[in-house]
């Protein structure tokens, strides 16, 4: 297998990614490759340049291999898969494309976003592996609450929207989102920043409860989970922890999110001081 520079946390690299002064990447894979068809290298930080460092792996790879398995821990530009406003690139399908023209057949990555529940899906002739690691998340994350709480007291795992109910929780807050609108100069999307707390509220008091996870795929700018934990504690939830499968933790969201939560939990597929579950134990065939 061909490790990049990026993962050296997790194997040793035979991929070398240097910077010229300019910027531009240049990238060497310092190892025999006419055998290897499978790639590891993160797409983050840094996302547009490493997915040319990418780029650059996989066309000097498919000078032997017609058919190249990713694994990519987090898949970048996978947000925005559909078009909202006229003319909007589809930047999900526009890097699976990308990739598919370097003769890449499988993506194996974890929680992605285009994906939410769903386990494969082929795109453009891409075979796409998606994993979950929302259960790893929560058995970490309850382990560690166990050691400051009675062993007895039951554990709420919470959905701060809908779109991560599927992460295996007990219950979700309804993020109620605000319709498209006509401004003056454009369509625009409205969110209204607002969480319904009918269900967990309800499963709080019906099970008295005063320990909980909270759990998303992704915390980015931290909106959506810092307000879920606000609304945790309002609740009276007095032992809160807060998993993400990738943590972005932009401007110190960590920061406020610890104000309300008594730690942080994510996986490893970016890397941050919170990453205590391993993507790579988790790959289907692990060490592949
Ligand atoms: C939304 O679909 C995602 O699951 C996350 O809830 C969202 O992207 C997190 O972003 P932020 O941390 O900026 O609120």
């Amino acid at each position: 297998m061909l490790i990049s520079q990026n993962c050296s946390d997790v194997l040793k690299p035979n991929i070398e990614i240097k910077q010229f002064p300019d910027g531009e990447s240049y990238v060497r894979i310092v190892s025999d490759y006419s055998n290897e068809d499978t790639v590891l290298h993160r797409l983050y930080p840094n996302q547009s340049k490493s997915i040319f460092e990418l780029l650059q792996i996989i066309d000097t790879l498919s000078e032997y291999q017609n058919e190249i398995v990713l694994i990519i821990p987090y898949l970048a530009y996978a947000r925005q898969e559909r078009r909202v406003i006229d003319g909007e690139a589809i930047s999900a399908r526009a890097i699976i494309r990308a990739l598919a023209s370097f003769n890449v057949k499988k993506i194996i990555t974890f929680d992605c976003h285009f994906m939410k529940e769903s386990k494969n899906k082929t795109l453009y002739d891409v075979e796409i592996i998606n994993i979950h690691l929302s259960q790893a998340l929560i058995q970490h994350a309850k382990e560690k609450l166990h050691s400051i709480t009675s062993k007895k007291e039951k554990i709420l795992v919470i959905a701060p929207d809908k779109g991560a109910s599927y992460m295996n929780v007990d219950t979700y807050f309804i993020k109620e989102r605000g319709e498209y609108v006509n401004t003056k100069s454009d369509k625009t999307y409205r969110v209204i920043k607002s969480l319904d707390y009918s269900l967990v509220e309800e499963k709080i008091k019906k099970e008295n409860i005063s320990n909980a996870i909270l759990i998303d795929d992704i915390i980015a700018s931290g909106t959506t989970i810092i307000e879920a934990a606000k609304l945790c504690k309002e609740l009276g939830i007095k032992n809160l922890a807060v998993c993400c499968t990738h943590g972005q933790f932009l401007n110190n969201a960590d920061k406020k999110i610890l104000e309300y939560a008594k730690f942080i939990v994510t996986s490893n597929t970016i890397l941050n001081p919170y990453s205590e579950v391993n993507f790579w134990d988790y790959l289907p065939n692990a060490k592949i």
